[in-house]
C-alpha cells in the first residue's frame, strides 16, 4: 500500500511563520486593494547607503579578482577593519586572525550559533520579547528555549535571579540585545557585569547581539560587552553594517569573541555557506574605514522622527518619552485591545503598517512597535493619519 508522506520536515512545524514575512503578505493585499500604506513595519533604514561605499561596490564588482569563491573565514582585510573598528570605537582589542568571523549579515550568526554550540535538549536563554531568530534558531538545534521575560517593571532587562537553578545548569546559551529591539531599552554597565558573572558561574555562553550600538541619540553611546571584564572568556558579539551604515539589502556582518568559539561558527558555516562576495567585503572594509560622520547624521535624522512621533502619540493620550537608542518605538496599545486587534485596526483604518508586540513573544502583548525608518513625509503622514485614528 502507498503511504503518504509530509512533505516538510518536524522541526519547521515547530516554528511559527516568520512575523515579517505574514505582515508582508497582509501588507501587499491591502496594496493590490488600493491603500496606500506606509509602512513602519520593519526596521529597514530608508536611508540610502553612504555613496563612497558604493562606490567601491561598483569598482570591485568589476574586478574579476572578486569573482571567484572568497574564503570561508572572509577577507583578512576586513577582518582587520573589524578589529581595528573594535579597537576605536570601544577600546578593545581582538585578534583579527581568531576573533572575528565575517557572516552574511548578522542573522546568518544568530541563527546557526546553536548549531555549532548547542546540542538536543540544552537550554537557550532568550528574551521575551525579543528578535525571533533566538528563539527559531535555538528550535532548529533540537534546544529548548527558555523565556527571560522583558518588562516593563524591569526595565527591559531580565531578572537573572529569577531563572531557576535546573534551568540555568541545562543552559548553554544566553542570548541578550542591547540596545533592545523590539523595547527600544539600553543596557547599562552594571547590568552587563551581572551577566557575565551569571554565565561564567554556569557556563554559558554570553550570545550579546548589538547590531544597534552605533544608533543612539543625545551623546549616548552604548557599550560593547567586550567593555566588561572577563567578558571574553564568556562571551560572542554580534555586529551588523545593516543599521549602522544602511546596509540591509547587502548582508554583511560578523561574529567575534572568544576564539574557541568563533572557530566552531567558522567550521559549520565551511559547510553551510561559500563565503561573502569580495566585492560587498571590500565595501564593508570602506565603510568601517571610513569613520561615523555619516551614521552620526543618520542618527540626527532618526531622533527628529523620534520627537514627531513622541509627540503625536502624547497628544493622542500616550505617555512616551522618545528613546535613548534605536529607530523603534515601543508603546501600550490602547485599553480594549490586544496587541494583533490594535495593529489590524491601525492598518485597516487609516493605513499604517505598525507591528504587533506579542510577534516577539507572549511577553510582547499589550504593546506594538513601530519604527522610524520612512522617509520624513511619509512619517509626517502616518502620523497626521494616526491623528485621525478612533481608538
Ligand atoms: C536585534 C536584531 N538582531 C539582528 C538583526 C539582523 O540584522 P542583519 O542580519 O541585517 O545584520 C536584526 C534585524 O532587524 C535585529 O533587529
Amino acid at each position: 500500500m502507498k503511504t503518504t508522506k509530509s512533505a516538510g520536515a518536524k522541526r519547521l512545524g515547530l516554528i511559527p511563520p516568520y512575523l515579517f514575512a505574514e505582515i508582508d503578505r497582509r501588507v501587499q493585499e491591502k496594496k493590490r486593494a488600493g491603500v496606500d500604506v506606509i509602512s513602519l513595519g520593519i526596521g529597514d533604514p530608508d536611508l540610502p547607503t553612504p555613496k563612497r561605499i558604493v562606490s567601491v561596490l561598483q569598482e570591485a564588482a568589476a574586478d574579476p579578482e572578486n569573482h571567484r569563491y572568497a574564503s570561508y573565514f572572509g577577507l583578512a582585510e576586513l577582518r582587520g577593519a573589524i578589529a581595528n573598528w573594535y579597537q576605536d570605537r570601544f577600546g578593545v582589542t581582538l585578534d583579527p586572525a581568531t576573533e572575528v568571523l565575517p557572516t552574511l549579515g548578522s542573522k546568518d550568526g544568530i541563527s546557526h550559533v546553536p548549531l555549532a554550540l548547542v546540542d538536543p535538549g540544552d537550554v537557550v536563554l532568550a528574551p521575551d520579547p525579543g528578535y525571533t531568530v533566538y528563539v527559531t534558531g535555538a528550535l532548529m538545534a533540537g534546544a529548548e528555549p527558555y523565556t527571560m521575560p522583558l518588562t516593563v517593571e524591569n526595565s527591559w532587562l531580565p531578572d537573572l535571579e529569577a531563572i531557576p537553578d535546573d534551568v540555568a545548569q541545562r543552559a548553554r546559551l544566553m542570548w541578550l540585545n542591547y540596545p533592545n529591539n523590539p523595547t527600544a531599552a539600553i543596557a547599562e554597565r552594571e547590568f552587563l557585569i551581572r551577566a557575565v558573572d551569571f554565565c561564567r558561574e554556569h557556563s554559558i555562553v554570553l550570545c550579546h547581539d548589538a547590531p544597534y550600538s552605533e544608533i543612539a541619540f543625545d551623546g549616548y553611546r552604548p557599550l560593547s560587552l567586550f567593555e566588561i571584564p572577563g567578558a571574553t572568556d564568556v562571551g560572542l558579539e554580534f555586529h551588523s553594517l545593516s543599521k549602522t551604515f544602511n546596509m540591509t539589502g547587502w548582508r554583511l556582518g560578523w561574529v567575534c569573541g572568544r576564539a574557541d568559539l568563533v572557530a566552531l561558527i567558522g567550521q559549520l558555516k565551511t559547510n553551510i555557506d561559500s563565503g561573502i562576495f569580495q566585492a560587498v567585503q571590500w565595501a564593508g572594509v570602506e565603510a568601517l574605514n571610513g569613520g561615523e560622520e555619516e551614521t552620526r547624521t543618520a542618527c540626527d535624522t532618526y531622533a527628529r522622527r523620534h520627537r514627531l512621533v513622541a509627540g503625536t502619540l502624547n497628544k493622542l493620550g500616550w505617555h512616551i518619552k522618545p528613546p535613548r537608542a534605536t529607530f523603534y518605538v515601543w508603546a501600550p496599545v490602547p485599553p480594549g485591545y490586544d496587541s494583533i486587534a490594535f495593529a489590524s485596526h491601525v492598518l485597516d483604518e487609516v493605513g499604517v503598517n505598525i507591528t504587533p508586540g506579542v510577534g516577539f513573544g507572549a511577553y510582547g502583548e499589550g504593546y506594538f512597535r513601530l519604527s522610524v525608518t520612512a522617509p520624513d513625509a511619509r512619517l509626517a503622514e502616518a502620523m497626521s493619519r494616526m491623528e485621525n485614528l478612533s481608538i
